[in-house]
């Protein structure tokens, strides 16, 4: 559960963030944790986990969902979202806003699209989607966290 501290109303008004990753070599999970530290220091409640320990109360009281995977693919085509079964058995999505994030070496192709669709088809409300660059993750991830948070308004 989200460690919040709550108002006199008994209620926490943080936005609560949950940061979900699918990763094999560790790229996406830290991309996962600096966005996490990005929005935690905005000042909102945040939850970093793996797919494989979804935290269903935690899920279903989040205001916003980062969601990322890596980037499979011939390089030079076929790009597409890595692990996607692992990501397609997470908890349905539905009326949730969710950012889509990927971790990629060279080419992304449009595997943020792809993605994109894949969780759409799981019910969420995608407000952003991009790939980053796994050797300048340190910037690229916080810019990224950064963007989004400045333009949710709750
Ligand atoms: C099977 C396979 C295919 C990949 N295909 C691509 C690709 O087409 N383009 C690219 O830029 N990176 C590609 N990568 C690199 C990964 O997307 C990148 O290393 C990513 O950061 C891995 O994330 P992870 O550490 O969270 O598993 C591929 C990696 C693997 C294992």
């Amino acid at each position: 559960m989200f460690a919040t501290a709550e108002s006199s109303n008994g209620v926490s008004d943080k936005l609560k963030v949950v940061v979900i990753h699918q990763s094999r070599t560790g790229n996406t999970k830290r991309a996962a944790e600096l966005i996490g530290g990005v929005a935690e220091a905005a000042g909102t409640a945040v939850a970093v986990r793996p797919t494989t320990n979804i935290d269903m109360a935690e899920l279903a009281e989040a205001d916003l969902v980062f969601v990322g995977t890596w980037v499979d693919g011939l390089i030079l085509f076929g790009h597409k979202p890595g692990d996607a079964m692992k990501v397609r058995n997470i908890p349905k999505l539905w009326n949730k806003r969710v950012v889509a994030f990927m971790t990629h070496a060279f080419n992304p192709g449009s595997a943020a699209e792809k993605f994109t669709k894949l969780l759409q088809g799981h019910g969420a409300d995608v407000v952003a989607a991009r790939s980053l660059n796994r050797r300048r993750l340190e910037t690229e991830a916080a810019d990224f966290a950064a963007e989004v948070l400045a333009s949710t308004d709750d």
